[in-house]
């Protein structure tokens, strides 16, 4: 079956071979007799799922073996009080704020901190631009930095990650990788934590992804709820409480399908080269447009727009009629958006493009 392709943002497009393992294996997962979905989370199988998605996630993203890989539930926005709980002491806390989902981080963590300092804000040009590292003002004694790496819906991602210590900072590195994860490596020298929903390019909605440093575990306020105390949570192998028995069976598949496309340095080839065509495209056009500079644009999240607006219905309506699915941008900034994660082929991104220059040739 021809499936269209799909560029919703969230929960997003899964790669068709992981959907058909999985609907392969949904009755009768390895001759158990079970669905991945009727097991107990202490039985010998789902402890074998659990274990291979942890070994192939940590070979994946090169996790040093200091840091404690945590499949949690709440998702990013559950992180936003999860981590000032587990890691703010109650002091202040650092934000870098370059669009909607740092702004939230932002909120959240004031429950929590005794300050939340902004170091560095893109609110005046309408969170298209990405604040140079060199002159950010972080707070003396802060517990941490935290940035989301890659805007979803502004489309504003960090190329490298802050080097906080050459910025003379102690503090460690908190970011918010959602909509990024495993699409490129991570630098960890830089980073103390990572969260992530995994519902964008790991597998369903329900899966929170926590990497942490270990030197990290053991601080929560006495008001963070068990199940959400990292160290609790590690001590405990992520089970704890039950855990997302299902979102890390499906993210386990992705994480092999990954490996085998040639892992994460395979995946940012292919998809700089996706982000290259969509850009390229846009840029060359006088139809449309992407605002963002172009030193942080997104690789994963494209937001764009027609510069005449009163056709953005015919344009959806036109899209789907051609298998281009879930282009509608988000409702706080209109337009479009295509969403081009690890799961979206270069044939997408293709048919995309052909689609557009076909709409501008045809109202132009
Ligand atoms: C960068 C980022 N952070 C946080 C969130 C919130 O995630 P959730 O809806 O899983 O709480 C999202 C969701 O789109 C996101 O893109």
């Amino acid at each position: 079956m021809e499936r269209p392709y799909n560029f919703s943002a969230g929960p997003a497009a899964i790669p068709p071979e992981v959907l058909q393992q999985a609907a392969a294996e949904m009755l009768d997962w390895h001759g158990s007799g079970m669905s991945v979905m009727e097991m107990s989370h202490r039985g010998k199988e789902f402890i074998s799922i659990y274990e291979q998605a942890e070994a192939s996630l940590r070979e994946l993203l090169a996790v040093p073996a200091n840091f404690r890989i945590l499949f949690m539930q709440g998702g990013g926005l559950g992180e936003n009080a999860i981590v000032p709980m587990n890691l703010s002491r109650a002091a202040a806390v650092d934000i870098v704020i370059t669009g909607s989902w740092s702004q939230k981080s932002r909120k959240e963590a004031a429950k929590y901190c005794s300050q939340v300092n902004t170091v560095v804000s893109n609110e005046a040009d309408g969170h298209t631009s990405l604040p140079d590292p060199a002159g950010w003002q972080l707070g003396i004694g802060s517990s941490y930095v935290h940035v989301c790496t890659n805007e979803t819906i502004h489309g504003v991602e960090f190329h490298s990650l802050p080097d906080l210590k050459a910025l003379g900072s102690d503090a460690p590195l908190v970011i918010d990788f959602s909509s990024h994860v495993a699409s490129r490596p991570v630098d960890w020298s830089r980073v103390g934590l990572a969260f992530g929903g995994a519902q964008k390019n790991l597998g369903p909605a329900g899966l929170t992804l926590v990497i942490v440093r270990e030197d990290l575990l053991g601080h929560a306020l006495p008001i963070c709820p068990s199940a959400f105390d990292y160290k609790i949570v590690a001590d405990n192998q992520s089970m704890y409480n039950t855990p997302p028995t299902w979102g890390i069976y499906i993210a386990g598949l992705t994480f092999q399908w990954l490996l085998r496309q040639g892992g994460v340095a395979e995946m940012e080839r292919r998809n700089i080269e996706k982000a290259q065509l969509l850009y390229g495209y846009i840029d060359s056009s006088q139809f449309y447009v992407n605002k963002v500079a172009a030193n942080c644009r997104s690789r994963m999240n494209v937001p764009f727009f027609l510069r005449d607006e009163s056709r953005n219905e015919a344009f959806l309506a036109g899209a789907r009629e051609r298998g281009l699915l879930q282009l509608k941008g988000h409702k706080s900034v209109g337009g479009m958006r295509a969403s081009i994660y690890n799961a979206m082929p270069l044939a997408g991104v293709q048919a995309l493009v052909g689609y557009m220059r076909e709409f501008e040739q045809k109202h132009t």
